[in-house]
């Protein structure tokens, strides 16, 4: 597929209104996404699993514009630097949807997580917006979608609003970038991953949220310093190498190989952080007490779990749903007295975006 095939030709002639209302989740990267060029293209693969907690309600009512021209007006408990991302969205994707050009959009979005937790709302922010106008495109021009059409192009869109956001529109483990070697994956849009062993298949993640404070970098400008970076070669390769043992290892079940990649990864990107012009961190001191407990408990337990860390301070925890009892508990008796202001989401993976009716 190019991107020829998300293209339309069709005249904006069409003057129908309706409303639609998509819920998409949020995604946790295990191979993570950090770098980019063109537009909106990884220079790495990545690899994810969508939540199921966390995610964004959003609603769009369409109808023809009175001006003539595109309008929107955006609704939503989003953070203010979200509007900007919004603008820049709708340029990008308007030479894909043939009915925006004359079109008033209403859009009312919610997430079903505090916004002010530190946790990446545009991931689900942008996939439920990008669902909901493939969706308004399918209504009018049902003959162009297959099912598997449908989601990949909702996938592309996203993906112009937020790389991160083409991973969220599928549930389970979803992949976006292209492999060395493997035809089946494309950096347009994200591809869900089967088969998965039945270990994985009901992995949980405690969101340990030491702040909430906005980042001091955001991933934009933190993808842009992967441009020159003197270790971003081996980065490039270091991450299309892991994400192809990854899918191994998801096949197979096993949980330490799991464990020392994702966390070898979630260190890999802070290490990027650290180590470009200019050099910044996200970890707090918080991050670091956590990173290391974690490691301690799974020692000491013999219990297979690990931490991921997105672009920011908060942890994932991630551990199989056989050990949720021990890991709660050891969460409320060690890490919550350890950390008085430690908030805690109990997330787990989820099975993907769904219209609402
Ligand atoms: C560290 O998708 O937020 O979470 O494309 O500029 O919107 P933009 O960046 P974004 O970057 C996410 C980076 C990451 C890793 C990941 O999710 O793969």
């Amino acid at each position: 597929m190019t991107t020829e095939n998300f293209l339309s030709d069709a005249v904006s002639e069409h003057s129908s209104s309706g409303t639609v209302c998509w819920e998409s989740p949020s995604n946790i990267a295990l191979v993570k996404y950090w770098g980019k060029r063109g537009d909106q293209l990884p220079a790495n693969p990545s690899l994810s699993f969508s939540l199921n907690a966390s995610r964004t309600r959003t609603q769009i009512r369409f109808e023809p514009a009175k001006s003539g021209g595109f309008e929107f007006r955006f609704d939503g408990a989003l953070k203010p630097d979200f509007h900007p991302k919004l603008e820049q969205f709708f340029v990008r994707i308007k030479p894909y949807i043939p009915f925006l050009d004359t079109s008033f959009l209403f859009i009312d979005s919610s997430n079903t997580f505090p916004h002010s937790t530190g946790i990446a709302s545009s991931a689900s922010a942008m996939s439920a917006l990008a669902l909901g106008l493939t969706d308004i495109e399918r209504s009018m021009y049902p003959e162009r979608f297959t099912d598997d059409f449908f989601f990949q192009k909702a996938s592309f869109l996203a993906r112009l609003g937020s790389g991160s956001a083409a991973r969220s529109v599928y549930g389970g483990y979803t992949s976006w970038g292209k492999l060395n070697n493997r035809a089946k994956y494309s950096d347009l849009f994200a591809s869900p991953i089967a088969p998965v062993h039945q270990n994985f298949q009901h992995i949980q993640d405690s969101i340990l949220i030491v702040s909430k404070a906005v980042k001091k970098v955001s991933s934009t400008a933190g993808h842009a310093l992967m441009q020159g970076h003197p270790f971003a070669q081996a980065r490039f390769k270091q991450a299309q190498e892991n994400h192809i043992r990854l899918q191994e290892i998801l096949q197979k079940g096993n949980w330490d190989a799991f464990t020392d990649l994702v966390e070898t990864e979630a260190l890999s990107l802070h290490a990027m952080m650290m180590t470009g012009t200019p050099s910044y961190f996200l970890m707090s001191p918080e991050s670091i007490l956590i990173l290391d407990k974690i490691r301690e408990f799974r020692k000491t337990n013999q219990i297979s779990c690990c931490f991921t860390l997105d672009a920011g301070p908060n942890v994932h925890f991630l551990y199989p749903d056989s050990a949720k009892s021990s890991v709660l508990t050891w969460i409320d008796k060690q890490l919550k007295p350890a950390l008085s202001n430690l908030e805690i989401i109990h997330d787990s993976i989820g099975s993907g975006s769904v219209k609402i009716s």
